[in-house]
């Protein structure tokens, strides 16, 4: 298995800003965190910058988190071309996030959590809810579809490591609409649909 670092660095010193338009999902997002009063916004696994530009500039204050330092030099520069700023950082997501409990108003992570084992990403989604402020909102979107052209290699149930394309030996869970709901379950409100990306989307709350 490629170690997850090396992989997206890679991939970003290759090509530079994979994605430049936001999410899908993201317009409706901010309307919704604008209307709620929130401030503040953590985006896990910011890769280049474009949620944390596209945030920022409509006055939230964000975080970044990636470990990716080429996605985060790439990010910087997206910010200090627009005139603005964020708080950036570079570190692994699955060791203890660098953030006191109820951090947050939001939190995306935009095609991310997938990377993982489930044990890994249940952790993950623990952390997750600690930083999250009461009645705070989450968005995540995960891999639902897999590429047809692509080979795999099952490491568990679910969880799968592509021979080839760009993505080789990265692994990612591929989550069914019902699981997703169930690792979330300690969340309110939650809303799973497919983007189309067939990325498997999640909107929810923290429990008051
Ligand atoms: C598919 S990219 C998505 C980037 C960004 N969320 C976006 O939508 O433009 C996945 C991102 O997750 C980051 N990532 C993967 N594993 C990570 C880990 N263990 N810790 C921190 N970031 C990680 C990668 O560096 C990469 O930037």
């Amino acid at each position: 298995m490629v170690e997850q670092t090396t992989a997206w660095d890679a991939i970003f010193r290759r090509q530079g800003n994979v994605w430049t338009r936001p999410q899908e999902d993201m317009p409706r997002l901010l309307d919704a965190l604008l209307a709620k009063g929130a401030k503040t916004l953590l985006d896990l696994g910011c890769g280049t910058g474009r949620h944390v530009v596209y945030f920022a500039q409509h006055g939230l204050s964000v975080h970044g988190l990636d470990n990716s330092p080429e996605g985060l030099r790439l990010t910087e520069q997206a910010l200090r071309e627009a005139g603005l700023a964020a708080h950036l950082h570079l570190q692994a997501m699955y060791d203890p996030l660098p953030y006191g409990d109820d951090s947050f108003d939001a939190i995306i992570a935009v095609q991310v959590i997938h990377h993982a084992r489930i044990a890994t990403i249940k952790q993950l989604i623990g952390e997750l809810e600690r930083v999250l402020r009461p009645s705070g909102t989450i968005f995540v979107s995960v891999s639902g579809v897999r590429d047809q052209g692509t080979r795999f290699e099952e490491i568990e149930p679910g969880t799968l490591v592509p021979l080839d394309g760009r993505e080789a030996g990265l692994p990612h869970h591929f989550f069914t609409p019902d699981e997703l709901r169930e690792v979330f379950g300690r969340f309110d409100d939650v809303d799973v649909h497919l983007d189309s990306t067939k990325h498997y989307c999640l909107l929810a709350s923290k429990p008051a």
